[in-house]
């Protein structure tokens, strides 16, 4: 296919206004005539990260992804994975070669729309030329064949283990923020989301849990069961989860009428009524203040890896290692809302999943009578002027200490200071606002604060700014 030169000249403009400049500066057309075949540099090498400064080799350029067909086989006894991932994307640039997020694992194969492609490994880069060079705008679809023992990412400061975690049973996968590499080859980072299907397969008597919901019963052969699982909506890398062990399940709908299951690890047997009453109770509240719920079904899982954390995986949070009370149930819910229907760009924005999602336990702690938002905002700010809190600033995430505590803490003291200064009514008009506006979409900071400047009608730069950006305590 035929670029004109026009169009490279703005794609060039357009990459620059994304953030996802080229590496290697384009060849000078300056003597192609207009007749002229087309300039064979119009195909070039996607850039080897998405464009987030923090995480520069994180993610990819030149392609978005608009579906994952997983089918992976794990067994627990040998750690050994089997897996063919299925991609289907549109190039965004002219694309010479491009390159997948994946690390370890073995690389046996791979197919672009049909045809057997170059591969070569560099760290977590996967190289993929194709045979054919790809056309701006054009469809595709990748094929990786693989397998190996899956590396979880056992990382810097308050990371701790993430991606692909073998357990006795099975594995506990929960992979912010970039560990969905160590299981699948992928765009990894939540800036291109995309639906899934998982075709899972595990020994007979071992359960399966991804995202979404079951397409058909599972079935099983030769000793071994499969399941399959659709997440339908967009979803981030980071969010997919194939959680595999011993289960015992609750299943049904919440009072509200939406499909819910839940799953605990037989060690927490005694957890799992109290999961599925309390994660359908929160549910159906959240969908009421934050509107609509945005996925097919909602519930949790308690596996037994002692991450000492929990992931608000889509539709299915995982609790990593202990019994969840209300409290991180409503964190872990609120989250399906801000951070997996509406996704940060950048990850410096990380204020606007965790900020929300701790604001959400204060409002559940309120509605069930107990501490007000304000009083626990009051008793916070009270800490004395020295605290790291007050050093910290939750607008300026740092890549070794993404998740430090004034992410949480002082991200949700912004919003109570934002509903201190627009009042009630404006402040949770503004929450559904926001959710219903980026459905399923990307959101920034800036977003945020202009609307919320527009709803209330004022200028809450200096409010704003104070609270995410300034080393010192707001007044
Ligand atoms: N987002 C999680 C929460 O606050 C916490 C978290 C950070 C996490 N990094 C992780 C969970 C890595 C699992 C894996 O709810
Ligand atoms: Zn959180």
């Amino acid at each position: 296919m035929r670029t004109h030169w026009r169009e490279v000249a703005l794609l060039a403009t357009l990459a620059g206004v994304l953030g996802c400049a080229p590496t290697t500066d384009p060849p000078s057309l300056a003597d192609h005539r207009l007749d002229d075949p087309p300039p064979a540099l119009s195909h070039r090498p996607g850039a080897a990260g998405i464009g987030d400064p923090d995480f520069p080799t994180d993610g990819n350029g030149g392609y978005d992804v608009s579906h994952y067909g997983l089918v992976v086989d794990y067994v627990p006894a040998t750690k050994q994975l089997k897996g063919v991932t299925t991609i289907k994307a549109a190039a965004t640039q002219g694309l010479s070669r491009f390159n997948l997020d994946l690390a370890g694992l073995k690389v046996s194969g791979v197919r672009v729309d049909g045809a057997a492609a170059e591969f070569s490994r560099n760290g977590d880069e996967l190289t993929v030329t194709p045979a054919e060079p790809i056309d701006v705008r054009s469809r595709f679809t990748v094929k990786v064949t693989y397998a190996g023992v899956p590396q979880a990412e056992k990382d810097s400061a308050n990371l701790g283990t993430y991606g692909f975690v073998p357990t006795p049973d099975g594995a506990f996968v929960a992979s912010e923020p970039d560990g969905s590499k160590t299981w699948f080859p992928n765009n990894d980072h939540p800036a291109d989301k995309a639906t899934y299907d998982f075709k899972i397969t595990v020994p007979a008597g071992v359960t399966a849990l991804a995202n979404g919901e079951l397409v058909g019963k599972p079935t099983t052969a030769g000793g071994k069961t499969t399941y399959h699982w659709r997440e339908r909506h967009p979803m981030a890398s980071y969010l997919a989860t194939a959680t595999m062990g011993k289960f015992d399940l609750r299943e049904g709908r919440t009072p509200g009428g939406i499909p819910e299951t839940a799953a605990v690890d037989p060690r927490f047997k005694s957890a799992l009524d109290k999961l599925y009453t309390v994660s359908g109770e929160v549910t159906d509240y959240w969908s009421k203040v934050f509107g609509p719920y945005p996925f097919s079904s909602t519930g949790g899982i308690v596996d037994d890896f002692a991450a000492g954390y929990a992931l608000e995986n889509q539709t299915k949070p995982l609790y990593g290692g202990f019994a969840p009370d209300a409290s991180i149930i409503a964190h872990e819910l609120a989250h399906q809302w801000f951070g997996d229907s509406l996704t940060i760009r950048r990850w410096k924005d990380l204020w606007l999943n965790e900020g929300f999602a701790t604001y959400a336990e204060w409002l559940w702690s309120e509605h069930k009578g107990k501490r007000t938002a304000k009083a626990i905002f009051d008793e916070l700010h009270a800490q004395p002027a020295t605290s790291p809190i007050w050093a910290y600033p939750p607008g300026r995430a740092l890549p070794h200490d993404l998740f430090n505590m004034s992410v949480y803490t002082r991200g949700a003291m912004t919003l109570q200071a934002l509903r201190d200064a627009i009042g009630d009514t404006t402040f949770f008009k503004l929450l559904q606002d926001w959710t219903a506006a980026h459905r399923y979409g990307h959101v920034t900071t800036d977003e945020f604060i202009a609307l919320a400047e527009r709803l209330s009608g004022k200028d809450l730069s200096k409010l704003f700014d104070a609270w995410l950006f300034q080393p010192t305590r707001p007044a």
